[in-house]
Parts: structure tokens; C-alpha cells; sequence
């Protein structure tokens, strides 16, 4: 396959998500429905609006299989679909390593199997972030409470000093979220990291490192970007509630795999209708076999 963005993409879908528990107890929680779509369905969203079609799924042993018979190589998308295990969660920035050979000589864009993003222009935004060739770039987002993420400090002409990971006393309240851009130095870098007081390799201190030799982009998203966290049960539902009253409401999807290829037409009309008669029992599949009658030009 060949496509106009060389950027790779990494889900990181591992980890126990205790915080969830007995929910997660026998599967992990980005196979959980967020409203009417599984979890995987909005970060895996979020690369395909950038433009990224090569991705790499980290998970656990136990849980590729369901992955995979859900997604399996990304072929019907228009996509392409490799899978990882990690069968000890290490810290974020241990998807580098472990996803070395699939990253090769490329740039990388990683986002955090639980990040919901949503907002107008984000889109654009991201597919700007695709043509990064050096250096790296995040996003600020601001929250109510920012010690339970990482922390961005300012200077005085609001430059960024500092990312401080979890802090007491937080310097602002711009949490950094978990879509990140870098070159392909992050591989070297993260093999250098050294294991942070909570046993994990931080992506915080990658960020920092970034930050230091002056190569890291902090985006400040618009209070109109909506950020959501789906940590624990509350999380969970708000990001179910806050989609379904923007779906019914439009009768447009948030985060829909199939029209996003539609529309970017990774995928024909013939491919996108087999998908929806596959799942045309499901208001989903309804809702995709709608997409080639309604005439209204939406864009994503
Ligand atoms: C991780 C990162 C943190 C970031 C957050 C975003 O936190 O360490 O810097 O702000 O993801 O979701 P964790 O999920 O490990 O608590």
C-alpha cells in the first residue's frame, strides 16, 4: 500500500485499568462500548482524521485476539493494522521500544488508547502535525484538575519550562493529553530513559527531553476541544453521555472508523456497504448504510 502521510501511528491499548475493576477483570477496557462504538474506535478515529494509515496496536496477550477479530488488518478500512503485545505494562513511553521495527526510519504519532478527542478544527490541526520531520509536538489542555496528569509550567511570555508528571502543587492548569508527535529520535531517547519512581518509562520525561534541546511544540487546544478521560466508571459515562447527546442530536457519528475511509476515500462505496450490511442489524450499521444516500456533503 502506498499513501500521502509516512508518519507511522501507535495505539497504546495495554494495561490493567484497575480503576475499572470487575469491568475490566477478563477483557481490557478499550474493547468497552463508549455509547455505541467501542473505546479503540475514537483514538483509532483521531490518526485516520490526521491522515495516518500505518498503525501499530500494543496490547495485552489476552486481549490481541479480540482486537484483532474486531479490527484484523485494517484492509476493509483502507488502513493497515499490525498488532503488538506488551505483557507487562512499562510506562507509556515503552511503546517506543517495542514498537522499534515498526516505526523503522519514520516519524511517529502515539495516542493513548483511552484519549477521546473532539472539537472543530481539530482535523486540520492534526494533519498538520503529520509533516513534522524534527522535534516533537503535544497538546496543552485546560483542566479543572491537573495534578492527576501531566503538568505543563510556563514562563513568563507563557513559553513552556517544564512538564512535571503528577504534581502536588500543579503550575497551571494545562494537563498535557496523550497524543503525542515526534521524530524518530524518540526510539534512542526512550531506550535511555531511566524507570521513574512509579516503576514506569515516563512519557513525561521524553517530553522533557524534547523540551531541553528546544524541539518540542506545545499546542494549546481551544476551549471548544473537548478532552475526555475514561480512568474510571464516572469517566466512562460522561464520555458515553457526551457522544450520545451529539449524535442524536446531528444524526452524525463521532469517532466512525468506516465514514472517515468513506469520506477520505481510502475505501470505495462497494467496500463501505459490504461493512455496513455486515453490521446492518446495529443503528451503527444503519447509520453507515444511510451515509451513500444522503446527499448533504458533511466533512469530517
Ligand atoms: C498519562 C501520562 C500523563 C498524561 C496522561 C494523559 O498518565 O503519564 O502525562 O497527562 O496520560 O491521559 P497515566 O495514564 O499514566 O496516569
Amino acid at each position: 500500500m502506498s499513501w500521502d502521510v509516512y508518519m507511522k501511528g501507535i495505539i497504546l491499548a495495554g494495561g490493567k485499568s484497575s480503576r475499572l475493576f470487575p469491568a475490566t477483570i477478563s477483557m481490557s477496557k478499550q474493547l468497552l462500548p463508549i455509547y455505541d462504538k467501542p473505546l479503540i474506535y475514537y483514538p483509532l478515529s483521531t490518526l485516520m482524521l490526521a491522515g495516518i494509515r500505518d498503525i501499530l496496536i500494543i496490547t495485552t496477550p489476552y486481549d490481541l485476539p479480540l482486537f484483532q477479530r474486531m479490527l484484523g488488518d485494517g484492509l476493509s478500512l483502507g488502513i493497515r493494522l499490525t498488532y503488538q503485545t506488551q505483557s507487562s505494562p512499562q510506562g507509556i513511553a515503552h511503546a517506543f521500544i517495542l514498537g522499534e521495527s515498526f516505526i523503522g526510519n519514520d516519524t511517529v504519532c502515539l495516542i493513548l488508547g483511552d484519549n477521546l478527542i473532539y472539537g472543530e478544527g481539530l482535523s486540520n490541526t492534526l494533519q498538520k502535525c503529520t509533516s513534522l520531520t524534527q522535534g516533537s509536538t503535544i497538546f496543552g489542555y485546560y483542566v479543572r484538575d491537573p495534578e492527576r496528569y501531566g503538568v505543563v509550567e510556563f514562563d513568563e511570555n507563557q513559553n513552556p519550562t517544564r512538564i512535571i508528571e503528577k504534581p502536588k502543587t500543579p503550575p497551571s492548569n494545562y494537563a498535557v493529553i496523550g497524543l503525542y508527535f515526534y521524530d524518530n529520535q524518540v526510539i534512542n531517547i526512550a531506550k535511555q530513559l531511566p524507570f521513574s519512581a512509579r516503576g514506569e518509562l515516563e512519557i513525561t520525561d521524553i517530553n522533557n527531553y524534547y523540551l531541553q534541546q528546544k524541539q518540542l511544540q506545545l499546542i494549546k487546544l481551544t476551549r471548544g476541544t473537548a478532552w475526555l478521560d475514561t480512568g474510571t466508571a464516572d469517566a466512562l459515562l460522561d464520555a458515553a453521555n457526551f457522544i450520545q447527546v451529539l449524535e442524536c442530536r446531528q444524526g452524525l457519528k463521532i469517532g466512525c472508523p468506516e465514514e472517515i475511509a468513506w469520506r477520505k476515500e481510502y475505501i470505495s462505496t462497494t467496500q463501505l456497504l459490504s461493512l455496513a450490511k455486515a453490521i446492518s442489524s446495529s443503528d451503527y450499521g444503519k447509520y453507515l448504510l444511510n451515509l451513500v444516500t444522503d446527499h448533504e456533503i458533511i466533512t469530517i
